[in-house]
């Protein structure tokens, strides 16, 4: 067992560290007080190779592995939750379902622009009846000749307004349940597709969160991905890999605020000796660095079954559930560290903190992964 890093590795971690401080610190704490997504910087991060870190490079991809993958979702993540779900999506919801299941016209098309950071990709599963339970889809796609009629409502899109390329589930025979579900490519700027409400968010405010409208929008028959009836399918397998780039995203929330928290402690004084030599903030200190280090070999593991062409289900379930766990604890932990700083906007672990709670919600609750991992232990 060899639990060391690469050259490679440690070169991608320091160039996402760098980039998390020169680019992504400024102006985060304005972002998130305006809700003002990170157009600039997600497009830097597109020219540095994050936005399609996997891809093989004849699709203008990285042609890295999952392993990198994370280390640069958890240095990202440490300063800026909000560029980073934007490029966990395009990453590992949008470029691995089209590079992994598209047909060579649609990588031509699609993937290469994504992957280059051209574009930004969404994924559209959750409906407002649909969220864990995904196999209830109401939307609906029709075939009608060579093209397919797509008429529903899609929320809670991750990129809903920045992105240009969309992947949608839609049920195509509804008598089939979760069988009779398939996933397309839709374009922005087709007829009768409508961008709805952004959503005000509690946390990952930078982020443009979205419903979707889609009236009897013409969806071409060469822009479904895979057979009819594979799309609830597509989004299962899409998902397994998608929660390894969540749990990274909440390790590096969590590490975050553990970093500022250790900083803090030695500066910050308090009956005569900084706050680090008092055993109270000690023992968070020990609790903080035991959490995220335990969380830390979850997510890495289940990156390096997915590298080494495992089966990875469980151990992306077991990663997501546990380090969102973790993000949450060490984030409101890292606010007490802080005292009254804490609470105020200045001091960056309060929004990590508020950041910290939707890991625990979006591609599939908590409750969600245990679902999956208890399946897999009483199988
Ligand atoms: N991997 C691969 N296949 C899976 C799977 C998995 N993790 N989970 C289920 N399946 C397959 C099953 O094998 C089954 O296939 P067959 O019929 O061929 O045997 C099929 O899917 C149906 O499975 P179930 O009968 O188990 O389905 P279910 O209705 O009981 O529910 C569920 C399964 C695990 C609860 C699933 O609905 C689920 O994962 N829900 C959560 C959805 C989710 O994560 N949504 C997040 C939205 S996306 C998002 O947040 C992105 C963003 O913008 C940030």
């Amino acid at each position: 067992m060899n639990f060391q890093l690469t050259e490679e590795h440690l070169a991608v971690q320091e160039a996402a560290r760098e980039f998390a401080q020169s680019e992504l610190l400024p102006g985060v704490i304005e972002r998130d007080s305006e809700a003002k997504f990170p157009h600039e910087q997600i497009k830097k991060m597109g020219d540095l190779g994050f936005m399609g870190m996997m891809v093989d490079p004849k699709y203008n991809g990285g042609g890295m592995d999952t392993v990198s993958y994370v280390i640069a979702m958890e240095e990202l993540s440490k300063v800026d939750a909000s560029a980073s779900v934007s490029m966990s999506v395009n990453n590992s919801l949008v470029c691995w379902g089209l590079e992994k299941y598209g047909s060579e016209a649609q990588k031509q098309k699609y993937l290469t622009r994504l992957a280059s950071g051209e574009v930004l990709g969404a994924f559209c599963l959750s409906e407002p009846e649909a969220g864990s339970d995904a196999t209830s889809q109401k939307t609906s796609a029709e075939p009608n000749g060579d093209h397919y009629i797509l008429n529903g409502t899609k929320n809670w899109i991750t990129n809903g307004s920045s992105a240009s390329i969309y992947l949608v589930i839609a049920q195509t025979n509804p008598s089939l349940g979760h069988k009779g579900i398939s996933v397309f490519i839709v374009e922005k700027g087709w007829e009768g597709f409508v961008i709805g409400k952004k959503e005000d968010k509690l946390g990952i405010r930078g982020s443009d969160t979205h419903s979707l409208m889609f009236t009897d929008v013409k969806v071409p028959v060469e822009n479904r991905i895979g057979e009819e009836g594979f799309g609830f399918t597509f989004a299962m397998e899409t998902l397994n890999g998608g929660r390894i780039g969540i749990a990274a995203q909440a390790l590096g929330i969590a590490a975050g605020a553990y970093e500022m928290s250790l900083a803090y402690s030695k500066e910050r004084k308090a009956f005569g000796k900084p706050i680090s030599q008092h055993q109270a903030i000690q023992f968070k200190l020990a609790d903080m660095a035991t959490q995220i280090e335990a969380a830390r070999l979850l997510v890495y593991k289940a990156a390096w079954l997915k590298d080494q062409g495992e089966d990875y289900v469980y151990a992306s379930a077991m990663a997501k559930l546990y380090a969102s766990e973790v993000a949450m604890n060490v984030t409101v932990e890292a606010v007490q560290v802080h005292g009254g700083y804490g609470y105020v906007k200045e001091y960056h672990v309060e929004r990590l903190m508020r950041d910290a709670k939707i890991t625990q919600i979006y591609e599939g609750t908590s409750e969600i992964q245990r679902i999956v991992i208890s399946r897999k232990i009483l199988k």
